[in-house]
């Protein structure tokens, strides 16, 4: 069988993999599309350089399509821009068909790459902001992009081709589609990405776009899903995504029991749709974690529906609260909708959880056993009072949390 090895410049070659099948993340981010692993190998005049490896299991696959191109004991460097498996975990491999390449890598990556993959301090050459490698007529120039979004990232930037390569950042987790153009709700895969996984570095990512503002580039090789062809599209986005920047939107996550709960959180849903706000409801108990995050990237407010079970937050609720308080998204305002069979516990756990985070918890509806309608009015009373700040959010800063 012959490699897909596809020229994207000259002597700039995506040898990646595609990990059609593959459909958990982490253990926690359903792949309902697969995902990629992208490497590039740059051959200059003089010397060759892969830019990251892909995921344990697909080293062979790798190395044949290196040899596609060049002899994989011919490369001169191997360019670790992040040491995470998924993109690093084939080094060993690679280091070891390549008795002479070096390993390229940040400062914090020389420490990462030996706790991870044993890779002897000889084999190294560290990197920092504006270094560059002369491959001979191609130059690769080094862009620190520290927790993007591990601490030791980095971007590599390819100077006369104006090639961005910058692993996970602007990634998307789908296998279909070479070029962005190719997949039409790429965006939304990005921007789930950006929410999994960007979303807690909102302000290294700022960083990162303000750096990349001195640069021309042609076209961005990330290192998961298409790469893109029209640069300012992602770029546009994560401006929007870094800075924060919400919409009207609520986010509704919710599990219920018995039922109680949810006619809490339809009563508010009812109101918001009424009052021009977008809705985004996740049922917990099935939730995507991929769509619940991508939904927190640019929402204004959540409305968590939560029994109580046992004295606390439903477990379903508890992981959704504390994922939202992990990933960091810009929400500005919070409401609680909450029932209990015998005893209550669930309102004061999502307050605890949630006051270090700054989000403005503007009030909570508890009822005991089914809701009336009174209950229900409270309801949507409180989704109204949500929807009058949605709509009018003071400047920019979140305000401080009022507690549940
Ligand atoms: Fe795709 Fe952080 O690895």
């Amino acid at each position: 069988m012959k490699p897909a090895v596809i020229e994207l410049r000259e002597g700039v070659y995506w040898v990646g993999v595609k990990d059609w099948g593959r459909r958990i993340f982490d253990g926690l981010i359903p792949l309902p599309r697969g995902t990629s692993y992208n490497a590039y190998l740059v051959k200059g005049g003089t010397k060759t350089a892969l830019v990251d490896t892909v995921n344990p299991g697909f080293e062979a696959e790798l190395l044949a399509k290196i040899d596609a191109v060049a002899d994989p004991a011919g490369l001169d460097y191997v360019i670790m821009n992040h040491a995470e498996p998924d993109h690093a975990g084939a080094i060993p491999t690679v280091l070891a068909a390549a008795p002479r390449a070096r390993l390229v890598l940040t400062a914090k990556g020389a420490d990462l790459a030996v706790r991870h993959y044993r890779v002897p301090q000889e084999r190294m050459r560290v990197v920092k902001e504006g270094d560059t490698l002369d491959l001979g007529g191609k130059t690769l120039r080094f862009v620190d992009a520290p927790f993007l979004h591990w601490p030791e990232t980095m971007f590599t930037y390819l100077v006369e081709d104006e090639v961005l390569f910058p692993c996970d950042f602007f990634g998307a987790h789908i296998a279909a589609g070479m070029y962005d153009e190719e997949v039409p709700d790429l965006p939304v895969r990005a921007q789930m990405y950006f929410g999994e996984i960007m979303m807690p570095f909102r302000k290294a990512g700022e960083r990162a776009i303000e750096k990349l503002a001195d640069l021309p580039i042609e076209l961005i090789a990330p290192s998961h899903g298409p790469l893109w062809r029209h640069p300012e599209r992602i770029l546009s986005l994560y401006r929007k995504w870094t800075a924060g920047e919400t919409l009207p939107k609520v986010v509704v996550a919710y599990v219920s029991m018995w039922g109680s709960t949810e006619r809490l959180v339809r009563a508010a849903v009812e109101v918001l749709l009424g009052r021009g706000v977008q809705v985004a409801v996740h049922e917990l108990a099935h939730v995507d974690v991929g769509d619940l995050a991508g939904d927190l990237v640019d929402a204004r407010a959540i409305v968590l529906g939560a029994p109580t079970v046992l004295g606390g937050l439903h477990p379903a609720a508890l992981s959704a609260v504390n994922l939202v308080k992990a990933l960091k998204p810009p929400l500005r305002y919070a409401a609680v909708v909450s029932s209990y069979g015998w005893g209550g516990g669930a309102l004061r756990q999502a307050g605890e959880i949630l006051a270090p985070t700054g989000i403005e918890v503007v009030g909570a509806v508890e009822v005991h056993g089914a809701p009336d309608a009174e209950a229900e009015a409270q309801a949507a009373a409180l989704a109204g009072e949500l929807a009058g700040k949605i709509h009018s959010p003071p400047a920019p800063g979140r305000p401080t949390g009022a507690g549940v």
